[in-house]
């Protein structure tokens, strides 16, 4: 069973999509693969699936008030979701860190855990829930100043840093992949373009895998996918350019 968490410190930078489409295109592989919204303060799946009202929500679960299975839903795909309730009504006494104590139950062989931004408590407890962390970063030097952020807090909880998903690529000012893998010390194994079809399937409350299979992005995803199902292993990358070394002591995450 492979527990990830995929994670970035910045808000907006493509962690549910990459979740979702990942899920799916996991599903489409033939692969058994549950998504955890695990974002309680700002829950996103359940909207980009088109089922905001779900009755049994990860909240009903983790206040002991359902069986994990009865807040699994399946998607057309396959691929089984648990979201997140998008009410605001109190949920204080509920702690995300009790995921924990669930996710036993859960038979896939793939569990792809979608995380909060910034790098609190709630951002946290997924990837110290996880066996391993993918880490969402767009080719700019702030969203992959926190991506780095993301790194470290992994590296704090001895997690395996499978890799960076790079998102909303294609720009001629975009940061080189080099130089991302560089500064984030670790290989990108997925390069997702920006493309439009991302908010065509948002309207259509689907994944873009599913309902645009052949879009750039449903190509990166699949593409992703399948390294992702099929090459467990860690790449080691090489010694760190000075003007990156500057630029980590700067932000102190040297
Ligand atoms: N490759 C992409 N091309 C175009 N838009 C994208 C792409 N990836 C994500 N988006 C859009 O960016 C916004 C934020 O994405 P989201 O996955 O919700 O980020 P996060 O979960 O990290 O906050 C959404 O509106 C989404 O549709
Ligand atoms: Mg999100």
């Amino acid at each position: 069973m492979v527990l990830v968490s995929v994670s970035s410190s910045k808000g907006g930078s493509g962690k549910s999509t990459t979740s979702i489409n990942l899920g799916v295109a996991l599903a489409q592989l033939g692969k058994d693969v549950t998504v955890i919204d695990a974002n309680l303060s700002t829950p996103n799946l359940s909207m980009y699936l088109g089922a905001p009202n779900l009755p049994i929500t990860l909240q009903h679960v983790l206040q002991g008030q359902a069986h994990i299975h009865e807040a699994t839903y399946q998607h057309a795909s396959g691929a089984k979701i648990i979201p997140a309730s998008i009410s605001m009504r109190n949920f204080d006494d509920i702690n995300l860190y009790d995921l924990r104590n669930h996710l036993p139950h859960i038979k896939s062989e793939f569990i792809i855990l979608d995380g909060a931004a910034g790098i609190d408590a709630e951002a946290q407890a997924p990837i110290q829930m996880s066996d391993q962390v993918l880490v969402v970063a767009s080719p700019e030097l702030p969203s992959v100043a926190d991506a780095l952020k993301t790194v470290r807090i992994a590296q704090h909880h001895a997690k395996h840093i499978r890799g960076i998903v790079l998102t909303r690529t294609g720009h001629h000012a975009d940061l080189k992949i080099k130089n991302v893998e560089t500064i984030l010390e670790h290989p990108v194994i997925g390069i997702i373009p920006e493309d439009s079809h991302i908010k065509d399937a948002l309207v259509k409350r689907e994944p873009v895998v599913h309902v645009f299979p052949n879009a750039p992005s449903a190509i990166a995803y699949r593409k992703l996918a399948t390294y992702f199902a099929g090459h467990p292993e860690f790449f080691a990358t090489e010694e760190i350019p000075k003007a990156y070394k500057v630029m980590k002591w700067l932000i102190g995450l040297r």
